[in-house]
């Protein structure tokens, strides 16, 4: 592991992802047990989490897409229990410098409008908002579209 904690998940790590998942996020925004083994196995994804020995504290998981330069954070969650301690700061900084080793330009992520700790999360990590998705959750909530060009990030400070 490395000294930051943070790795790379695998299938090996999909219970604790599925238990930090349910405990995360309210049931409609949860990810399936069978879409986050797919995110883990299949997809064309990073999922990185922050360990403490055995245990998932924070996970963060970000799509590409094949020719494009934007990669997107599809979806980041901390432990009720580790909360507001710079632990999403951190997994969003290493998600960022893996993207831009692998030549994305751009980082994008899509928030609920009445999300503040997430807001905040991008607003502080220098994320600028790029408009409004109205109506975009499933309850009608418009979601906030937030981009930043990770051209200044140096790139290969992330391993797998
Ligand atoms: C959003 C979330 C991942 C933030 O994780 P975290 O580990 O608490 O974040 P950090 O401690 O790194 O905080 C990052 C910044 O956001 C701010 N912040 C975090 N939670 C906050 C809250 N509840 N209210 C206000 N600000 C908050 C922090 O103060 C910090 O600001 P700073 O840069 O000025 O220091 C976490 O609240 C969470 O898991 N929420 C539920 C899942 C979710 O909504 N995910 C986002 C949509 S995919």
């Amino acid at each position: 592991m490395a000294a930051s904690g943070i790795v790379r998940l695998t299938d090996h790590h999909l219970g604790a992802l599925i238990a930090l998942e349910q405990a995360a996020f309210m049931p409609a925004d949860q990810q399936s047990p069978r879409s986050l083994r797919y995110l883990l196995v299949k997809a064309h994804a990073d999922i990185w989490g922050k360990m403490q020995k055995a245990d998932l504290l924070a996970s963060i998981i970000v799509l590409y897409r094949r020719g494009s330069e934007v990669a997107r954070v599809y979806s980041i969650a901390t432990d009720q229990c580790r909360r507001q301690k710079g632990l999403g700061r951190q997994l969003l900084r290493h998600a960022e410098q893996a993207a831009a080793t692998k030549g994305c330009r751009r980082m994008r992520a899509e928030v609920r409008e009445n999300n503040p700790a997430s807001r905040r999360l991008f607003e502080h990590a220098g994320y600028d908002l790029i408009g409004r998705l109205p109506g975009y959750y499933p309850n009608g909530e418009d979601g906030m579209h937030y981009e930043k060009q990770l051209t200044a990030i140096r790139s290969g400070a992330a391993h797998g």
